[in-house]
C-alpha cells in the first residue's frame, strides 16, 4: 500500500480534498493511505505557536524548525527510515506526468506544506530531498499543491484506476492531448457526433483519433507536438 503522509497546520484541508472519487474509493479499497499531520500538534511552545519573525526583517511569518522536524521524525520513527520528503514550492522544477510516474513507486512519500513567508531554511536543509512547484503562479500555502500531486501519483499506483484503460498507455504520456470524446445523442444543438464513430470499423476509428490528437496537440501545445515528433512514431 501507497501511503501519503502530509505535513501541514491545515490537516483536514487535505482529508477532505482527498476522501472523494476515485481516490476515496482507492482508499477504502486500501490501496492508498493518507496522514495528515498536524504540525500544530509537534510544538514545545506554551502557545501553540509554530512560527514566528523572520531574522533581517522583513513581511510576514517563518514557520519554525522545530516544530516540522519533530513532526517528521515522528514518521521516521513509524517507518524505520527517511522517506523521499517533498516540499511544495513555487521555487522548485515544475511537477509533470513523468515525475508522476516515478514518485508512483515509492512506498511513502511525504509532503511537507508551507504557509506564511515560508519555512526556516534549517529544516528544509535537514529533511527535504525534493522541491516541487506546480506551475508559475504563486498560492498561499502547499496544500493544494500537494493535494494535486497526491491525486496525479495516485493514478498512476497499478489498481486505482479501475476501469479498462490503465494511466500507462494515456495518450498524454506520449506527448499527444486525448482526443476528442462524443456520447449520446447523436445529435445535438444541430451538431452531429463525426461519422467515423458510428461506423463501428475499429481500424479506422482508432486512425481518426490519433489524427485528432496530432492536430489537436499541433494547435494549443506545440510544445509537446514538437516533443512527439523527435519521438520518431
Ligand atoms: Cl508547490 N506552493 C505554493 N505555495 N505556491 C505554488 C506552488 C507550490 N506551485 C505553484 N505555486
Amino acid at each position: 500500500m501507497t501511503t501519503f503522509y502530509v505535513l501541514t497546520l491545515f490537516p483536514e484541508m487535505i482529508m477532505q480534498g482527498m476522501n472523494t472519487s476515485i481516490i476515496g474509493r482507492a482508499i477504502e479499497a486500501g490501496l492508498l493511505q493518507i496522514k495528515a499531520i498536524n504540525i500544530r500538534d509537534f510544538t514545545q511552545s506554551k502557545h501553540k505557536k509554530v512560527d514566528d519573525y523572520p531574522y533581517g526583517g522583513g513581511a510576514g511569518m517563518v514557520m519554525q524548525a522545530q516544530p516540522i522536524y519533530d513532526a517528521y521524525m515522528s514518521i521516521v520513527e513509524e517507518l524505520g527510515y527517511r522517506p523521499r520528503t517533498i516540499y511544495l514550492t513555487p521555487q522548485g522544477p515544475t511537477f509533470h506526468q513523468k515525475m508522476a510516474k516515478e514518485l508512483a513507486l515509492e512506498e511513502n512519500l511525504v509532503f511537507l506544506c508551507g504557509h506564511y513567508e515560508g519555512v526556516d531554511e534549517r529544516v528544509l536543509e535537514e529533511i527535504i530531498t525534493d522541491f516541487v512547484s506546480i506551475g508559475d503562479y504563486v498560492l498561499t500555502g502547499g496544500e493544494l499543491p500537494a493535494m494535486v500531486m497526491m491525486d496525479a501519483i495516485s493514478r498512476m499506483v497499478p489498481g486505482v484506476l479501475t476501469n479498462e484503460v490503465s494511466g500507462e498507455n494515456e495518450s498524454f504520456s506520449g506527448n499527444l492531448l486525448e482526443y476528442p470524446q462524443y456520447s449520446r445523442p447523436e445529435e445535438w444543438m444541430g451538431k452531429k457526433v463525426p461519422e467515423v464513430l458510428l461506423s463501428g470499423h475499429h481500424k479506422k476509428i482508432e486512425e481518426w483519433r490519433l489524427e485528432q490528437s496530432i492536430e489537436k496537440t499541433r494547435n494549443i501545445r506545440p510544445d509537446l507536438y514538437q516533443e512527439y515528433c523527435k519521438e520518431g512514431k
